[in-house]
C-alpha cells in the first residue's frame, strides 16, 4: 500500500502549496467568459498546459488538482499533461466530486453529489497517476442557515469520500467550504465555521479515517463579503488559528486554505499573518484556484504571444504564497514585481 501519510507530508512541505486548477465545465466557462475567450477543449487545454509549464513554479507548488477532463489530456505536442507535472516533481491531484446541487427540503442549501460509484472512478484515476483526491462541500450562511441538516449530510459525504480515497490508495483533501457571500460579520462565520468542522471531525473518526493520511482544505474565518465592516487581516488571521485550534486535531499534517473569492493579495497576506502567528500543530498551507490564477488568466488572455506574460503572473503568484507560508511575504514583493 502506498505511504499516504509522507504523501500528504510531501504536499504540505515548507514554502509549497497546491494548485487547485479543477474548475468543472461551467466554472472555467465562466472564468473565460471574464476574458472574452470561448471555453473550447483546445484552450482550457492551452490555458492549462501554460500554467503546468511554468518554468520555477514547482519550487513553490507541490500538487496540482485536475478536472476529469485534464487528468486525460495531452500538451499540444502531445505529452500528457499528468506527465509535465510529474516531471517537475508537482503531484497531481483529482477532484471527484460532482458537484453541489440543491439539498432536499432546503432550498438554500446544497449537498455535493458523486458517492454512487465512487469506488470504480478513484481506482481508475490512481492509474491515471493521481495521488491524492479532492471533494468539496458547500454551506451557505443566511437567515436561518447553516442548517444542521445542511452541515450533518455534507460531513457524512465528505468522510464517505474520504474513507473510500484512503482505500483506494489516494491522499483525501477534505473541503468543507463554508461561503463568504452575505452582510454577516466575522462572528457569523466563525459560528458557522466551527460547527462545521466539529461535525466534518466526528464524522472522519466515525468513519475509520486515519487523519495522519488526509488533508484539510477549509475557508478561513473572514467577514461576510457584503459585510460593511470587515476584519482586518490581524483579525482574521487570529480568528482563524483560534477556531481551529478548538476543533482540529492534532494529528493532521495540513490545512490548506481555499481562496474562495478573497483579492489575490488579500488571500496572500491572510495565510502570511497566520504563519506569523505560528504556535499550531499543522503546517498552514494554500491549495488557492483564483487567488493563484486570476492574474495569469488576464495576461494571457487567449492569446499565443502572451503565454510568457500569463507564466510570469503566475510564477509571481506562486512565490509570494510560497513565502507566506513561512510568513516571509510582504508587500515590497509585490511592487517589486
Ligand atoms: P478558490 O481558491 O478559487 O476558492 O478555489 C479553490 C477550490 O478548489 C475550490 O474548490
Amino acid at each position: 500500500m502506498p505511504d499516504l501519510a509522507s504523501t500528504a507530508q510531501t504536499i504540505v512541505a515548507p514554502g509549497k502549496g497546491i494548485l487547485a486548477a479543477d474548475e468543472s465545465s461551467p466554472t472555467i466557462e465562466k472564468r473565460f467568459k471574464s476574458i472574452d475567450v470561448p471555453s473550447t477543449e483546445e484552450n482550457r487545454r492551452d490555458y492549462r498546459e501554460m500554467l503546468f509549464r511554468t518554468t520555477g513554479a514547482e519550487e513553490f507548488i507541490s500538487g496540482v488538482i485536475l478536472f476529469d477532463e485534464t487528468i486525460r489530456q495531452n500538451a499540444a505536442d502531445g505529452t500528457p499533461l499528468v506527465k509535465i507535472l510529474e516531471d517537475k516533481g508537482i503531484i497531481p491531484g483529482i477532484k471527484v466530486d460532482t458537484g453541489a446541487k440543491q439539498l432536499a427540503g432546503s432550498p438554500n442549501e446544497k449537498i455535493t453529489e458523486g458517492l454512487d460509484g465512487l469506488r470504480d472512478r478513484l481506482s481508475e484515476y490512481r492509474g491515471l497517476g493521481a495521488r491524492f483526491a479532492k471533494w468539496r462541500a458547500v454551506i451557505s450562511i443566511g437567515d436561518g442557515i447553516p442548517s444542521d441538516y445542511c452541515i450533518d449530510t455534507n460531513a457524512h459525504a465528505l468522510a464517505r469520500y474520504a474513507a473510500l480515497c484512503i482505500e483506494a490508495g489516494l491522499v483525501p483533501i477534505v473541503e468543507p467550504e463554508v461561503l463568504m457571500d452575505g452582510g454577516h460579520p466575522i462572528e457569523r462565520c466563525n459560528e458557522a465555521t466551527e460547527r462545521t468542522l466539529r461535525a466534518v471531525f466526528a464524522e472522519l473518526a466515525a468513519q475509520r479515517v486515519p487523519l495522519e493520511q488526509i488533508l484539510l482544505k477549509p475557508n478561513m474565518v473572514l467577514s461576510g463579503k457584503e459585510c460593511p465592516k470587515q476584519a482586518s487581516v490581524r483579525e482574521v488571521a487570529e480568528a482563524t488559528i483560534a477556531c481551529f485550534k478548538r476543533v482540529v486535531p492534532a494529528a493532521l499534517p495540513g490545512i490548506v486554505f481555499l481562496s474562495g473569492g478573497q483579492s489575490d493579495e488579500i488571500a496572500t497576506a491572510h495565510l502570511n499573518e497566520m504563519n506569523k502567528i505560528g504556535g499550531v500543530p499543522w503546517e498552514l498551507s494554500f491549495s488557492y484556484g483564483r487567488a493563484l490564477q486570476a492574474p495569469a488568466l488576464k495576461a494571457w488572455a487567449g492569446k499565443k504571444t502572451h503565454v510568457d506574460a500569463g507564466q510570469k503572473a503566475y510564477y509571481h503568484r506562486a512565490r509570494c504564497n510560497g513565502a507566506a507560508r513561512k510568513g516571509a511575504y510582504s508587500e515590497s514583493m509585490e511592487k517589486a514585481a
